[in-house]
């Protein structure tokens, strides 16, 4: 070969390296990788994909999952311990409730170290440890930001209660006496629902949305603003790979605290979730952190509704990636502040509603979110399934199905994949959830129906989807060798994971099966949505479709049998998924029967 041939040779092979090296890079940091099994030519085609769009999230709420030191506190290292596990659902993200240093008034949601581990949890070397095993499995974890309030035993609060002339008096809001009492502000978790408390050292009232432990951060003063910045720095600059901003809807405030406007009156949750500044912070912590890293965000969207909330995720406002509602998980209930509810008082064909107009709300922008159930929730089999011994299994995989079929990232939470049921305890000392405590003393004080207090919340009470991770069948189903902080469900004897595991149809294993049907088929997670036969007041019919390939979902959320007139001509629909051993096929649906067909 001539010297001038070889030359050129070498430049071929270089350039043709380098285009492919390119090829390969992707174009950012948020290029999400094409799963093998799905066609190249559908996944090619769609716009915008995130790895967030695509993740399945799966909630653990850390004091109830596993207990590695018996002292009846689920912890880090328990985490730890059950990786592999975690792993081997499918899931992307592990989103973990509160485990930074608190006195624990609301579990965790009262902070007084941003930047330390919660005691009961373990160190920051088991927080480094459970970080590194994560990633090494390929999953993504999600810190919950609690910043709207933090703990009365938080150092800037000592501070700043200390003396009006203190530095860091502004970090919170305070009403000084002389000025008369201030005006009504509701406290979610207070035994008076008062959110303003008298404090004795300077003679001043302090705002707490929620218990007295818990005051709110005045997020109108930059100094703390940048204090939370600093903080989710710290976080992110050890690997984390998002937030869950709890209650951020309600960080801004009127700092005048007037009368609570006409409009709002009964409606305190709106008022607290229309600060005028929300969404200049918002912007401006996306400036200053968010934007700075490949992370998810997702907020906790009190008062956020399919008006609103494109303010808040729309890409164009450069903000937070999700949001979620409350609309539909609130159905049914005579009065929520109070927590009481009425069980079937809830429409099918309004739930089908509210779903279906939020899918809307992101077809062409922003992207949402879906769950059933989460630690301020009770079991989703038993709210919005059944959970009587002849249905409970088959109704926790058709709410699955539910979920991980929709146009939405998923949020699963921990032991639903296992169909765990509430604890329905009948005496209030069995409770720890100060929520249900204190409303139990508010209730009591006004003298009103405390049986029906009682009875709604064995259907609500937010302990019901606390009580441990049921394991095994062994004393404490496998979860501590120590006393729990929360009784472990008697059933524990019958649902666990280590019965399920080996059972092929077990609720734990189409949870898996389904997760990874979701991963493969870009449909489930991009396709287009459409509400089917939506009279129907038994089943939930809809159809996915995607680049020429169309699903239909067909769900029964009843005891009995029941039809469906979807109008489609489902005589040659492909069978893919179902929960019954033989999925039906012409379109009459079993008791909670859930299929997926290919159209
Ligand atoms: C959010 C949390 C809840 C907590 C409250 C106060 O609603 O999800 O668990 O009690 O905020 O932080």
């Amino acid at each position: 070969m001539t010297n001038r041939k070889s030359k050129l040779l070498i430049a071929i092979f270089v350039l043709a390296f380098l285009v492919l090296s390119c090829q390969n890079s992707g174009s950012g940091t948020n290029q999400t990788q094409v799963n093998s099994n799905q066609s190249p030519t559908v996944a090619n085609e769609i716009p915008d994909r995130k790895w967030w769009k695509e993740a399945v999230v799966y909630q653990i709420y850390p004091r109830s999952f596993k207990d590695s030191d018996g002292d009846g506190i689920g912890d880090l290292r328990g985490i730890t311990s059950k990786l592999d596990y975690i792993k081997s659902l499918g899931i992307d993200v592990v989103w973990l409730n509160p485990i930074f240093a608190s006195p624990n008034d609301d579990n965790g949601y009262d902070i007084s170290d941003y930047e330390a581990i919660m005691k009961d949890f373990g160190t920051m070397a088991d927080f480094d440890e459970m970080l590194v095993g994560m990633h090494k499995r390929g999953i993504k974890l999600v810190l919950d930001l609690v910043a709207n309030h933090s703990s009365d035993e938080h150092e800037w609060f000592n501070q700043s209660r200390s003396s009006r002339g203190n530095p860091y008096r502004n970090y919170y809001h305070w009403w000084d006496e002389e000025k008369g009492k201030p005006a009504k502000r509701w406290s979610f978790f207070d035994e008076n629902a008062d959110a303003w408390k008298y404090d004795e050292t300077t003679k001043s009232y302090y705002l707490h949305y929620f218990s007295q432990k818990q005051p709110d951060l005045n997020w109108e003063n930059p100094q703390v603003r940048e204090e939370v910045y600093k903080m989710m720095r710290f976080w992110f600059d050890k690997g984390i790979d998002g937030f869950r901003m709890d209650v951020i809807t309600f960080i801004s405030k009127d700092t005048r605290f007037p009368e609570l406007p006409e409009k709002y009156r009964g409606n305190f949750v709106q008022y607290y979730a229309e600060g005028e500044q929300r969404h200049e912070y918002l912007q401006e912590m996306n400036r200053e952190v968010l934007s700075r890293y490949d992370i998810m965000t997702v907020a906790e969207g009190p008062g956020t509704t399919t008006e609103n909330v494109l303010e808040y995720v729309g890409e164009d406002r450069r903000e937070l990636n999700m949001s979620y509602h409350f609309e539909a998980i609130d159905l049914g209930y005579k009065d929520l502040s109070k927590k009481l509810i009425d069980p079937n008082g809830w429409s099918f064909l309004e739930f089908k509603k509210i779903y279906s107009k939020w899918d809307a709300v992101f077809a062409e922008k922003g992207w949402g979110t879906i769950y059933l159930g989460n630690h301020d929730q009770p079991r989703m089999v038993t709210r919005w399934g059944n959970d009587a011994p002849a249905f409970r299994e088959l109704s926790s995989k058709m709410l699955t199905t539910f979920l991980l079929t929709m146009r939405s990232t998923p949020y699963y939470y921990f032991g639903d994949e296992l169909g765990m049921t509430n604890i329905r305890f009948d005496n209030i000392d069995d409770y720890r959830d100060i929520m249900t405590i204190n409303l139990h003393k508010l209730i009591a004080t006004e003298g009103g129906d405390l049986d029906e207090f009682m009875e709604s919340q064995k259907v609500v009470g937010r302990d019901n989807g606390r009580t441990p991770f049921q394991w095994d069948n062994s004393p404490n189903a496998g979860f501590t060798t120590g006393k729990p902080w929360l009784k472990v469900n008697p059933n524990h004897t019958e649902i666990n994971a280590e019965a399920q595991e080996s059972d092929e149809n077990s609720v734990l294993n189409y949870f898996r099966k389904i997760v990874k049907f979701r991963k493969e088929n870009l449909v489930l997670i991009y396709g287009k949505y459409t509400l089917l036969d939506q009279d129907n007041e038994s089943v939930y019919a809809y159809t996915r479709e995607l680049n020429g390939e169309k699903f239909l979902i067909l769900l029964n959320f009843t005891e009995k049998e029941a039809d469906t007139n979807t109008g489609l001509d489902i005589r040659n629909a492909k069978i893919l998924l179902g929960n019954y051993e033989k999925p039906s096929a012409d379109g009459k649906l079993k008791p909670y029967e859930a299929v997926i067909l290919e159209l």
